[in-house]
């Protein structure tokens, strides 16, 4: 990993992703959380922290990122529970089927290379029934938007870390085993079509 993802990316994303806006997205999903225990892939810098719900009483942060982790670590001083960072790639977690309770990914599933391999490991150590919380950017709803997402993705990849434009969320977790039990999608208000396309929802295992 270049000096590109490890330092640059870490240092500026809280000032484009720490917006009042997607922070809407944020708090919206995270909210709905009803569980103690939290399995967090594609932890970031940690901004989802300030808007997990009281209920909460222990994170595991996963990120394949060791940059990313460094900065979230400014972050959990002071937590209001317990927190524990790992980092590793969502495509092998590090835990026994049917181990978790919850899972949780923001902005996430667009940068993840083998994002297949990933939904089937949270599918695998998830419990029956166990929930998985979501909030997407992905494949968007009318075919001239996709043509773009799909024309631009090159250049998005090299620019934003390896973030995908055009990947279909809902049939990827759906294929991967999951039962949607609620979403919804929308546009991002003031965002350019291809990258504003949510989707926002939980899926169960
Ligand atoms: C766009 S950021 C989202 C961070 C955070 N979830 C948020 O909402 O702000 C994508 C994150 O996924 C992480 N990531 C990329 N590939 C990964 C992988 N294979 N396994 C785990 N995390 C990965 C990146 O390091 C980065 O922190």
């Amino acid at each position: 990993m270049g000096f590109y993802s490890n330092v640059i990316i870490p240092f500026f994303y809280d000032s484009s992703m720490d917006s009042k806006k997607i922070n809407e997205g944020r708090k919206s999903i995270l909210s709905k959380i009803s569980e103690e225990d939290i399995l967090e892939i594609g932890f970031g810098t940690g901004i989802n922290l300030k808007f997990y719900p009281d209920n909460v009483k222990k994170l595991i942060g996963i990120d394949s990122n060791n940059g990313m982790l460094k900065q979230a670590q400014k972050k959990i001083n002071n937590g209001r529970f317990q927190i524990e960072l790992i980092k590793q790639g969502g495509e092998s977690l590090p835990f026994p089927e049917y181990s978790i309770n919850t899972v949780v990914s923001t902005y996430t599933l667009c940068s993840i290379k083998e994002v297949t391999a990933a939904l089937k490991e949270i599918y695998r150590v998830l419990k029956p029934g166990g929930k998985y919380y979501f909030l997407e950017h992905g494949l968007a709803d009318n075919p001239n938007t996709q043509k773009w997402q799909h024309r631009l993705n090159p250049i998005q990849n090299i620019w934003a870390d390896g973030c995908n434009l055009n990947r279909d969320i809902k049939s990827l977790i759906e294929n991967s085993g999951f039962n949607i039990i609620e979403m919804k999608n929308y546009y991002m208000k003031r965002d350019p079509k291809i990258v504003g396309y949510m989707y926002e929802g939980i899926a169960i295992k």
